[in-house]
């Protein structure tokens, strides 16, 4: 089935907004992609100048000023750009207006990135790849779902000047789209603020475990109206 036509509500914002769905043959200046190594680069440009500074655990622990560079930050973006399974969103010119790095997880994987965490010297990160990993260590996802590999969409994120009109949405929808055709079954997001909460929560994702951020040391606590770091998962069919 289309994409689009499983959520109209979908279709109906990015046309109203002058977006138009990639997943249509309407006219449209932006198109959804898999990332292919020679936009690597371009992909790091686009996260410094948007994700390092603005995705809401980033910005509470001020890990990089906008458009900065971070080395761990990018090596975990250019490991997860090389298993795959990424998306962006270009203009026709070929302006990258956004992101989805989606890679994949296996049990034995996710202990060894843990215990490679240990020797990372940056504090920040180090506090930051805590949370999410103590989040992760609530709930056995694996065998809860009875499954050997999860696909996991690790970086979502937008252009400042594309924000708005739903293309975080479709990067979503087409996310979970190319797992599905990988062969995937659990799609999970490790959701730190209540905007990406919400694209996944209109996807039907459900949340299975999550840290209250009320909890957690003030140095690393995004400010409302986040209010809790949510491990989200949703059942592909
Ligand atoms: C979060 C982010 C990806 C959203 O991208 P976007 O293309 O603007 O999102 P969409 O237009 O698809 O909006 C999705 C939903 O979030 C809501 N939303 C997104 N940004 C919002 C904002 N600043 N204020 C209020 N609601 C917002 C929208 O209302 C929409 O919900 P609805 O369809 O029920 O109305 C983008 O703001 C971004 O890149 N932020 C920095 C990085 C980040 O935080 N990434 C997510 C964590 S990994």
């Amino acid at each position: 089935m289309h994409p689009c036509s499983l959520d109209p509500r979908l279709s109906s914002k990015t046309r109203a907004s002058g977006y138009s769905c990639p997943f249509h043959n309407m006219a449209s200046d932006l198109k959804v992609v898999s990332i292919q190594e020679d936009r690597f680069s371009d992909v790091i440009v686009h996260l410094r100048k948007n994700f390092f500074s603005d995705e809401p655990l980033n910005k509470a622990v001020k890990l990089c000023k906008r458009g900065e560079p971070h080395a761990a930050l990018e090596r975990h973006s250019l490991a997860t750009l090389q298993q795959g399974f990424s998306r962006m969103a270009v203009t026709d010119s070929g302006v990258i207006a956004g992101v989805a790095l989606n890679g994949t997880v296996k049990k034995s994987e996710r202990e060894k990135a843990e215990s490679r965490l240990l020797e990372t010297a940056d504090e920040k990160f180090k506090a930051i790849f805590t949370l999410l990993y103590g989040v992760n260590e609530k709930v056995d996802l694996f065998s809860t779902y009875n499954t050997e590999e999860l696909f996991e969409c690790r970086i979502l994120s937008v252009d400042e000047n594309f924000r708005g009109r739903g293309l975080a949405s479709t990067l979503m929808t087409d996310s979970m789209e190319t797992a599905k055709q990988a062969g995937f079954k659990v799609f999970k997001a490790d959701a730190t603020g209540v905007y990406s909460q919400k694209i996944c929560e209109n996807f039907g994702f459900k949340t299975v475990a999550e840290i209250p951020y009320s909890e957690v040391d003030e140095n690393i606590r995004p400010p409302p109206p986040h209010e809790a770091l949510k491990l989200m998962v949703k059942i592909l069919e």
